[in-house]
């Protein structure tokens, strides 16, 4: 049985570049799954592979076990997908919970948009920024409130690209926690993010990606030890 996210031999070439290489990696539901690598390393082009913006040269996209290759990004959130942006893409001149019910009113849980808004506002702690427009928010709060967004469409998969840039230590550690129990309530999500203790804590398996390749996966325990990450860390960007 395939696993709840599978991405199988993905290039994608930028002009005659080749941005990605042959990348397959998987997520499970239960799981969260880490991709780290240096900058410009292909982290966020593969978020756009498999949100289905950005048509890859090679390889296919399965969900919940069905090849997506072809399916554009609505029909893949329709198929439980959500993610955030590594730039934010909230709606700026709308309130925090307003940006929370529009993205509610996509989801499976469309007919009470307003108590989903309000659970995650209380399991987030934005309370206080309820009724904050998001372009006046801190970029660490903005990012948080992405992830709030994400959550609000009920996804069975969550991609998010350094959703703890901007947080402060006792933010992030909240914020791993979070993390943690969407895993536990059967989410698969996969988790890109520069913050290494971040991963560390809360990543069951993290794969490499350098220079459009990944170049190991593992356990966080064997990765932070692995002779090629820390090469890649020290002589990348
Ligand atoms: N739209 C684009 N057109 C051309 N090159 C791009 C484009 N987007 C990204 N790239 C290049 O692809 C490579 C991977 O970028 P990216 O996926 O943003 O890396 P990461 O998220 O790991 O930092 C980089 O060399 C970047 O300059
Ligand atoms: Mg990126």
């Amino acid at each position: 049985m395939k696993s709840q996210l599978e991405v199988e031999d993905i290039t994608v070439m930028f002009g005659g570049q080749r941005a990605l290489s042959g990348v397959s990696l998987k997520a499970e539901r239960g799981h969260v799954t880490g991709l780290i690598g240096p900058n410009g390393a292909g982290k966020s082009t593969l978020f756009d592979v498999i949100s289905g913006l950005r048509k890859p040269a090679t390889g296919k996209v399965f969900l919940g076990g069905l090849d997506v290759t072809r399916a554009g990004p609505s029909r893949r959130a329709k198929h439980g997908l959500a993610r955030t942006f590594q730039r934010l893409e909230l709606f700026g001149r709308l309130s925090v919970r307003d940006n929370l019910l529009v993205a509610a009113e996509l989801g499976s849980q469309r007919r009470k948009a307003g108590s989903v808004a309000d659970d995650i506002i209380d399991r987030l702690g934005l309370g206080l920024v309820a009724t904050t427009t998001a372009d006046s928010l801190s970029t660490g709060m903005g990012r948080l409130v992405e992830v709030a967004r994400a959550m609000a469409v009920n996804p069975t998969t969550l991609l998010l690209d350094e959703p703890a840039a901007g947080q402060d230590r006792e933010e992030t550690e909240r914020f791993s926690l979070i993390l943690r129990s969407l895993a536990e309530e059967g989410m698969a999500v996969l988790l890109v993010e520069h913050d290494m203790e971040l991963v560390m804590n809360v990543c069951d398996q993290v794969y490499v990606l350098d220079l459009g390749k990944i170049i190991s996966v593992g356990p966080p325990e064997l990765i932070r030890r692995d002779d090629a990450v820390l090469a890649a860390y020290l002589g990348g960007s």
